[in-house]
C-alpha cells in the first residue's frame, strides 16, 4: 500500500516512519511513502503557501494552488488515489475506518496547518477524517496516527495475523488484562486462573474481564455489543458484585 503525504512539515514524518512495525513493513515492501513538501508546488519566489483570510480575523490560511499541483502531479504518476484530509472537522476515525483504509492500495493525506485549508479543498477530496474532538497544530500527527492504526490492517504487517483479530476494537469490547513474569510483583499476583494450564478456564475468565473493563471504563461500548448467552451471564455476575 502507498502512503502518499502532503505536508508543510515533511521531517515530522521521517523518525516515526522509521521504527518499529511500520519499519519493518517498509522492509517487507508491504508499505511504500512519498512524503511530498507542499511548499515545492508553491508558484511565487518566497514559496508561499498560506495568505490572510478573506473577510478579516487572526492567522493564516493554507492556499489550495500549491496543494492541487502537488495532487497533479501525484495523479499525473499513480493516478488518482483516495484523497483524505485531516482536519479536526472530519469524521472521527476509528477502526472500522483503519480497515477500510487497509484494503486500498494508494491513499494520499493531506496535512492542513494554521487555522486550515481554504474550504476549496474539500470539493478536491474524497474524505475529511479527525482523530479526536481536539485542536492539534497541523494534520502532520494526525496522519501519522491513521498511518499507524491503517498499517496494522494490511496482510503480513503484523507476522501473527491473529495479534490484529484479538485486539480491542475488533469487537467493542476491550482488551482483556495481561500479564507476564514476575508471578509476584510487590505483594501483586499474576491470578492465578492464567498459571492453570486450562485452555477453556483461560478463555472464560479473559472473555469475563475483556467485558469487565468494558463495563467499568468504557460503558458506551457495552451497549454496540451483541452478547452471547455466556456474555449475557458474565454481565449479570460482575454487575452483582456492585453493591446496589
Ligand atoms: N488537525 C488539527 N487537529 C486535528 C484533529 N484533531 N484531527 C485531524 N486533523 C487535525
Amino acid at each position: 500500500m502507498i502512503f502518499t503525504i502532503l505536508t508543510l512539515f515533511p521531517d515530522i514524518f521521517h523518525s516515526p516512519l522509521q521504527e518499529s512495525i511500520i519499519k519493518k513493513a517498509f522492509d517487507k515492501g508491504l508499505v511504500n511513502f512519498n512524503i511530498i513538501n507542499i511548499r515545492d508546488f508553491a508558484a511565487d519566489v518566497h514559496k508561499t503557501c498560506d495568505d490572510r483570510p478573506y473577510g478579516g480575523g487572526p492567522g493564516m490560511v493554507m492556499k489550495i494552488e500549491p496543494i492541487y499541483r502537488a495532487m497533479e502531479l501525484v495523479e499525473s504518476i499513480y493516478g488518482r488515489p483516495r484523497y483524505v484530509l485531516l482536519t479536526p472537522q472530519g469524521r472521527p476515525f476509528d477502526q472500522a475506518t483503519a480497515e477500510r483504509y487497509g484494503k486500498l492500495a494508494h491513499i494520499c493525506l493531506i496535512c492542513g496547518r494554521y487555522e486550515g485549508v481554504d474550504e476549496r479543498i474539500v470539493g478536491c477530496v474524497d474524505e475529511e477524517v479527525s482523530i479526536g474532538d481536539y485542536v492539534l497544530s497541523g494534520g502532520e500527527i494526525p496522519a501519522l496516527v491513521l498511518i499507524d492504526a491503517v498499517s496494522r490492517n494490511i496482510p503480513g504487517v503484523l507476522g501473527n495475523e491473529g495479534s490484529v483479530a484479538d485486539e480491542s476494537f475488533k469487537e467493542p469490547l476491550l482488551e482483556y488484562p495481561q500479564y507476564t513474569r514476575p508471578e509476584v510483583f510487590m505483594d501483586m499476583e499474576v491470578p492465578a486462573v492464567l498459571l492453570s494450564g486450562n485452555h477453556e478456564e483461560i478463555r472464560k475468565w479473559r472473555r469475563k474481564e475483556a467485558i469487565r473493563k468494558t463495563l467499568l471504563k468504557r460503558p458506551d461500548l457495552i451497549d454496540k455489543l451483541a452478547p452471547t448467552e455466556e456474555d449475557g451471564k458474565f454481565i449479570r455476575e460482575i454487575m452483582e458484585e456492585f453493591p446496589e
